[in-house]
């Protein structure tokens, strides 16, 4: 089985020194790397900027910075793979146009013009083969289960990942998280809060199972 795993955040360039980024740690998506690299798969991971060691025993390791080179590598890399796991937090705006110098201090208001990226797991729901898994995260701060429900038919995702990113002790940046995994047929699994590495062992294994979306 080959999976594809993505992870981390983007960055987005304003001028050569400058760029619009989140929070991402990348501690999920390389959990999920390993977990999936643990159950005998053949893994690949895409990963933005992050400050974390890859997991040992990968097939292919793409490092990307911006949203457009994810969406490169994630499409090359998405026709022969079984399942995909976009668990990277992609840039939803870019700006319209970087400075080729740094932006000089003016001591005015300075205006930046964002203009959408491309929603890379939109796209791959798009043209999902009918033998492929594909898995999405929603991180939200307000009505996560209608939130994630809503991105899962959206997107014609089989699984969705739904954490709720307002709670301190979990979430970004931190060593721990906690879930619900939606199915597109119903299955819903609460993790509750625990390790990023027991979650991903969790995730793979519903993911991964014969339960395609909780038939
Ligand atoms: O709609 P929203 O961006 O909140 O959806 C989150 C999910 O979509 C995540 O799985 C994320 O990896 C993916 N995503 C993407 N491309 C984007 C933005 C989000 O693949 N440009």
């Amino acid at each position: 089985m080959k999976i594809l795993i993505s992870a981390g955040p983007t960055r987005e360039k304003i001028d050569p020194v400058r760029y619009i980024s989140n929070r991402s740690s990348g501690k999920m998506g390389y959990a999920l790397a390993e977990a999936a690299v643990k159950s005998g798969a053949s893994v690949t991971l895409v990963s933005g900027p992050v400050s974390l060691t890859p997991p040992s025993g990968l097939a292919l390791l793409i490092s990307v910075e911006s949203a457009a080179e994810m969406t490169d590598a994630i499409r090359k890399e998405a026709e022969s793979s079984d399942v995909i796991i976009m668990c990277a937090a992609v840039a939803d705006y870019r700006p319209v146009m970087a400075a080729e110098q740094k932006l000089k201090k003016k001591g005015e208001r300075l205006i930046l013009e964002l203009e959408p990226t491309e929603d890379i797991l939109a796209g791959l729901g798009g043209r999902k083969k009918s033998t492929q898994i594909l898995v999405g995260f929603a991180a939200e701060t307000e009505k996560l289960l209608e939130h994630a429900e809503d991105k899962l038919k959206r997107k014609n995702l089989d699984w969705i990942i739904a954490n709720d990113v307002s709670r301190s002790e979990s979430g970004f940046e931190s060593d721990k998280n906690q879930a619900v995994i939606l199915g597109r047929n119903g299955a819903k699994t609460v993790i509750p809060l625990q390790s990023k590495k027991e979650m991903a062992e969790t995730i793979i294994s519903v993911v991964c199972g014969k339960n395609n979306g909780g038939k």
